[in-house]
């Protein structure tokens, strides 16, 4: 993948500015990095806190020629891009699905996958969040969430996680846009994810929640969750919660 880079040093959000770029007619490649949010924002509605100098803050612009029911399987191959670079510095990362990437359970990173309908066909944008240091973190997520400094006790600098994931990146998408990719990248999110098969979860939709045991992926991404009853749940967007088993 050819990338162009477009910095900010303070922006809203990385991801909106894609979506802006991508609807003015922005190429494929194109991802906007920014030192700051001031409104960044995470899955369901939710905001990313992006203080300056705290995380790296990064956009990717894409134009898919994939079936659109396989859409879903980008951001999986994202958060594989995502894992890499942290398994790079010597962490153990695990991905609860669909994306968030943890270190003993507490969050490092997210992903925002958004799309838009353009003159030059559907885009997507990728968004990636990765923590760099909790020095500032909110009381609200501190104890849920962690950073590379935390983890391996020094400031590593956002440009060369931005070389490391970018370049992972690129890797991915190429097999996930691949002829034979799909079966592929789930191979890859499936060695890399303690959430593939057997973890009691909880997951939230958005007017129920259901528990289970997870049970793998469907071809396109959506997680399978066992009931108690036996019944499998197709689980194509939700909020999941390890549960300890008693
Ligand atoms: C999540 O886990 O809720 C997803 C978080 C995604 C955050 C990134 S930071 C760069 C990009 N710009 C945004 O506004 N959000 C994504």
């Amino acid at each position: 993948m050819n990338f162009t880079i477009l910095r900010f040093d303070s922006i809203d959000s990385t991801n909106a500015e894609a979506l802006k770029q991508a609807r003015r007619g922005a190429d494929e490649g194109l991802y906007i990095v920014a030192q700051q949010q001031t409104a960044g924002r995470g899955r369901h509605g939710r905001a990313w806190i992006s203080p300056r100098n705290a995380g790296l803050y990064l956009s990717v612009v894409l134009r898919p020629k994939i079936d659109a029911k396989y859409l879903p399987l980008i951001t999986l191959a994202s958060g594989i891009a995502v894992y890499e670079t942290l398994a790079g510095l010597g962490l153990k990362p695990d991905i609860k699905w669909p994306n968030d990437i943890l270190i003993n359970e507490k969050k490092i990173a997210g992903i925002l996958a958004e799309t838009t309908e353009t003159e030059m066909g559907l885009a997507v944008t990728v968004g990636i969040g990765i923590n760099l240091s909790s020095r500032n973190f909110p009381s609200t997520i501190a104890s849920t969430a962690t950073s590379i400094e935390a983890e391996i006790g020094r400031l590593v600098a956002s440009s060369e996680l931005e070389e490391s994931v970018t370049r992972f990146f690129g890797h991915f998408y190429e097999i996930v846009t691949a002829g034979d990719g799909q079966q592929k990248i789930l191979r890859e999110w499936r060695r890399r994810s303690s959430y593939f098969k057997g973890k009691s979860v909880r997951v939230t939709l958005e007017n129920e929640s259901i528990i289970g045991i997870t049970d793998g992926l469907e071809p396109n991404g959506a997680l399978r969750v066992r009931k108690d009853d036996g019944d499998v749940a197709i689980i194509h967007a939700g909020d999941v919660e390890r549960l300890r088993s008693t």
